[in-house]
């Protein structure tokens, strides 16, 4: 044991070549991004299908736009937390390292995080609906009401999966490869109920990884996951890059 990780885990991070951080609303939730199930949380007080999926916005574009826009100017305003700079000092630490986030917040590569697979999209992005081009919060926050696209006249949107969409190809089969080619796979502050990002966790155990769990609470994984630390992202991930770096560097 050294603090409070088991002599296997740690062993296991000094053989791997490559770890793998899967990571939900949770990590985000000390930077004060609520999550989305569970007390307090997104869906418990909106429905998703009136606000985050293709037809809403269709039905009710000024609805879901403002709604866009109001969590755009609040991400803009919080700061990665301690978690998400563990995050980035553990991808200096291994060969092979990738964040694999359900987050739409950007706060893993805000804080420094190089390789970053976005399963569901960035809300710092937009595109337009009709031709595609692509714009960036400070244009479309300075139009008022939906943005229009200058090319095409079109609604210019976020650019984040909605329920009933694809995830995008690329990022996801770059996850897939991160969640088979990982030694130890890490998931963190994820209810792990949303497929297919859900499925990661377990594509990574059947390729061989050690499957850790980070959470204040179980989850469906925590019963297929090889070691269960319960607490919070921003507690716990600190911890373990020092613990790493101790086991590394054995202190006199
Ligand atoms: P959820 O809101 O479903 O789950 C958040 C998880 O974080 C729960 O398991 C909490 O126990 C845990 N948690 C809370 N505080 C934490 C903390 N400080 N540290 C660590 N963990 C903490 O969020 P996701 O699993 O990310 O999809 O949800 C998955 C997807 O469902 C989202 O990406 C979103 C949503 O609908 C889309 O928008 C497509």
């Amino acid at each position: 044991m050294r603090g409070r990780f088991s002599d296997r885990l740690l062993g296991k991070l000094m053989e791997a070549d490559w770890v793998t951080a899967f990571t939900g609303a949770g990590v985000s939730a000390e930077s004060g991004v609520p999550t989305f199930r569970g007390t307090g949380g997104i869906w418990a007080r909106f429905k998703p299908e009136e606000l985050a999926s293709m037809d809403a916005f269709m039905r009710n574009p000024d609805l879901v736009w403002e709604w866009y826009a109001h969590r755009k100017r609040i991400i803009a305003e919080v700061q990665p937390n301690p978690g998400h700079v563990a995050l980035a000092q553990m991808e200096l630490l291994f060969a092979g390292f990738a964040v694999i986030t359900q987050n739409i917040d950007n706060l893993h590569r805000r804080a420094g995080s190089a390789t970053v697979h976005e399963l569901h999209g960035n809300i710092e992005r937009n595109y337009c609906i009709g031709c595609g081009r692509r714009y960036s919060n400070a244009e479309v926050l300075a139009q008022k009401g939906v943005p229009r696209c200058t090319e095409c006249g079109k609604a210019v949107r976020p650019d984040v999966v909605w329920f009933g969409e694809q995830l995008p190809l690329e990022e996801w089969e770059r996850s897939v490869r991160a969640a088979q080619s990982a030694d130890v796979f890490l998931s963190i502050g994820t209810s792990g109920i949303v497929y297919p990002a859900a499925s990661l966790p377990q594509i990574s155990r059947r390729s061989g990884a050690y499957l850790v769990e980070i959470n204040p609470e179980p989850t469906p994984l925590t019963d297929i996951a090889d070691e269960f630390l319960q607490g919070t992202s921003a507690t716990i991930l600190p911890l373990l890059v020092k613990a790493i770096e101790e086991t590394r560097t054995p202190q006199g």
